[in-house]
């Protein structure tokens, strides 16, 4: 069995609080978009492929019991509808992009002369769809990226360190990044998996060490100042994070202090990957500088579980994403196609890339 953090069964979203990972699950039950805005916003789901699938679904849960008299009529609601879903997280691109494909295919559908019953039932089966597709494109991501690291490694089981959530929870099943960890361990190759903590709001401790232990995959917790000195003596083999957007040179916004890892695997020569589904790659940048950076509330900062840690009075920073350059993106970015240098990849996903 997998963490399941999203269900969907007989047209009911039901969607898993990870705000109260690791201590109880309890799922929420999502029946339109506001709702479906409301759980991305407030980070009970995140991950940038789950907030794009999560949106679109309960968008699915929402034109289940509605009506519209026209197919205009419904693809100018379904429209307004995405646009407000892209709003609720501003630097993962995955939710954007879903809501410019479905705009796209409704006006395909719509030239073949169809009945908006039809289309409203096509427009649902694409959301269904997300989840599928997205698990198989992470199995090919663990699968490339478990290929590329034992080819980069002279050991024959590798020890990896990863940053944030990039698994089961973060995606429809199996994870980007943290789908290479799986794979690397399905095929015995796999020593040991370090995960950050993830301050401030402790994505890898709350729920990448949950999947970690949940799938009894060898693997350590760390603080993120504690990175440097675990590439110093531990000979780490790779640093494999996700991806909230890449843009077209492969400069990547992903989690804050990405970058800072990368900056220190690239001091230790220690190759540093990032996964991510052509789903999270926004060819119409050019460069990293112009991906919107999100800030978050002070208080995912100041507090921890609802107690506040921070001297009273303090002011903060606190950006959710950092963007790393592509030049330290030493490894490669693997994508469900294969595992490109950043100066390669817009050349070799750019007929399968919007
Ligand atoms: O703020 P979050 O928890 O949504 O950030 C998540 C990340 O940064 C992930 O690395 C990224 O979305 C990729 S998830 C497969």
């Amino acid at each position: 069995m997998s963490l399941e953090a999203i269900r969907w069964k007989e047209n009911k979203l039901e969607v898993l609080d990870q705000l109260l990972l690791p201590t109880s699950t309890e799922y929420i039950h999502v029946t339109n978009v506001e709702g479906g805005w409301q759980v991305i916003n407030k980070m009970q789901v995140r991950g940038a492929p789950a907030i794009a699938i999560v949106g679109c679904l309960s968008l699915a849960a929402e034109l289940v019991n509605s009506s519209y008299s026209s197919c205009p009529d419904l693809i100018k609601a379904v429209t307004e509808k995405l646009q407000y879903l892209v709003t609720a997280r501003p630097t993962a691109v995955n939710m954007r992009k879903a809501a410019d494909d479905m705009v796209t295919f409704m006006s395909e559908v719509q030239e073949k002369g169809i009945t908006v019953e039809e289309l409203k039932s096509k427009i649902i089966s694409r959301c269904e769809s997300m989840l599928a597709i997205d698990v198989d494109t992470n199995k090919k991501i663990g699968s490339f990226g478990a290929q590329s690291i034992l080819g980069n490694s002279n050991a024959k089981k590798v020890k990896v360190l990863t940053h944030c959530n990039t698994g089961s929870l973060a995606t429809a099943g199996y994870g980007t990044a943290l789908g290479v960890i799986r794979s690397l361990h399905a095929q015995g190759s796999l020593d040991h998996a370090y995960c950050t903590e993830t301050r401030p709001y402790n994505q890898g401790a709350r729920l990448t060490a949950f999947e970690l232990v949940f799938e009894s995959i060898p693997s350590t917790l760390i603080c993120d100042s504690m990175a440097a000195s675990l590439m110093k003596s531990k000979e780490i083999d790779a640093v494999v994070v996700g991806a909230d957007r890449v843009t077209r040179n492969g400069d990547t916004a992903n989690k804050i202090g990405t970058y800072q890892l990368a900056v220190v695997a690239k001091y230790h020569e220690v190759p540093f990957y990032v996964c991510a589904p052509i789903t999270s790659i926004d060819t119409s940048l050019l460069s990293g500088e112009s991906i919107p950076i999100e800030e978050r509330p002070h208080k995912e900062m100041t507090e921890v579980a609802g107690v506040r840690i921070a001297a009273p009075g303090i002011s903060c920073w606190n950006p959710a994403f950092d963007v790393t350059p592509a030049a330290l993106v030493t490894g490669g970015i693997v994508t469900e196609l294969g595992v490109f240098k950043p100066s390669e990849m817009y050349e070799k996903i750019k007929s399968q890339a919007s």
